[in-house]
């Protein structure tokens, strides 16, 4: 890895820590979302079980950890924090691009630290799907994985902050082929994730026909890449970049809105992220069809300080998540997918104009 993109890697975090880099005008569409409170809700709250099987996996609860960080020196901190916290939890995480380690394997540790600190949880590897027109091939996937013995690999797709970045690679022609040829080969299963701007249901087909078993919908409404960029350029006084960053700042699809584009046009694993930020946004998610929940900056923000804390929100999550089942009287994951839901405003009239039935969701239940 060239010392620029070190240097660009430790400005994320750095940024990430330091600036709202928060989307302003789009919101997640979990705002338009209700569930229908159940005054009898019929089951004992102690009882709920929380714990989900995906990937062929047990989780002791249906959230992981996104895909933060790897390379620099203070990502080895934050990837055994986390891996501490997720393997005492029995959840999962994403490290963060590993392009870095494949090209300079003295950076291998920044990632390896989580499957030394994580011996039994869920560890996806994470390439740049760019990558893949851009040399990388089955390879250098491989490599990914064996280096933290993963139990999956997420290819992301950040078409939005290739754009608005200066050092962007905004060839994409034949990522969709390359990723067909990867999941072909590979017996781990191959996730394609976005990174803030979520992936519509005609992407989610294509994925699902070449043999990707998951898709990680990172939609609009939470960090925002854009913004990243805009602090980026602006540190540098780079006024046209900038406004770049400015104008794409909210761009997306609301995470919301991806979750029913994928779960309704697939029948693969949906991973909800993007801008989820509590345990009733985690209950939404999962009523809506996704198998796991997963945040990065929040958890980013709580990992520079220390295991302990990274439990503790990671722990608030899970009971925030227990607290919303029992009012809608859901005694497991399965029981609340198919919980009544009521979608309004925004992003049920977004949803009716792309063609998807949203009474459904309200209807559950009642015949
Ligand atoms: C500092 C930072 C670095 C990130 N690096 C990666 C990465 O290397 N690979 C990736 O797939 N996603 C990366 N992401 C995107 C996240 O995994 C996630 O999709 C996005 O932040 C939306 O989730 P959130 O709103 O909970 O933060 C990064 C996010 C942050 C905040």
């Amino acid at each position: 890895m060239t010392k620029e993109t070190r240097k660009r890697k430790a400005e994320h975090i750095k940024i990430s820590l330091n600036q709202n880099i928060q989307a302003k005008t789009v919101t997640t569409g979990f705002e338009d979302i209700y569930f229908v409170h159940k005054a009898l809700p019929e089951i004992d709250k102690q009882k709920i079980n929380l714990s989900t099987t995906v990937f062929n996996h047990k989780f002791a609860a249906p959230l992981i950890v996104g895909a933060i960080t790897g390379g620099t020196p203070e990502a080895t901190k934050i990837n055994l924090t986390v891996a501490e916290a997720v393997e005492e939890l029995g959840l999962g995480m994403g490290v963060g691009s590993q392009r870095a380690a494949i090209e300079d394997k003295k950076l291998e540790k920044t990632f390896t630290i989580a499957r030394k600190k994580a011996p039994t949880a869920f560890l996806i590897a994470n390439i740049g799907g760019v990558q893949l027109v851009h040399g990388y091939g089955v390879k250098e996937v491989k490599k990914a994985i064996e280096m933290i013995d993963a139990d999956a690999i997420a290819i992301h797709l950040n078409p939005l902050q290739e754009a608005v970045q200066p050092e962007g690679q905004t060839n994409f022609k034949g990522v969709l082929q390359k990723i067909g040829e990867i999941a072909m080969k590979l017996d781990k299963p191959v996730i394609v994730k976005e990174t803030g701007a979520g992936i519509a249901a005609e992407e989610a087909k294509r994925l699902e026909t070449l043999g990707v078993k998951g898709i990680d919908v990172s939609g609009a409404g939470g960090t925002s890449f854009a913004a990243v960029e805009y602090y980026r350029a602006k540190g540098r006084k780079n006024s046209f970049q900038r406004g770049l960053g400015d104008v794409f700042w909210d761009w997306g699809i609301p995470t919301a809105v991806s979750i029913v584009e994928v779960s309704q046009s697939t029948h693969i694993s949906v991973i909800a992220s993007g801008g989820i930020r509590d345990g009733v946004d985690m209950a939404k998610a999962l009523a809506l069809k996704a198998n796991l929940t997963s945040l990065s900056q929040p958890i980013l923000e709580v990992a520079v300080k220390g295991v302990k804390e990274t439990k503790n929100a990671l722990s608030l999550l899970i009971k925030e998540l227990k607290n919303c089942m029992f009012l809608v009287g859901a005694d497991s994951v399965q029981a609340l997918q198919k919980k009544p839901l009521v979608i309004v405003g925004k992003t049920a009239e977004w949803l009716k104009t792309r063609g998807f039935n949203t009474e459904t969701y309200a209807q559950r239940g009642m015949n």
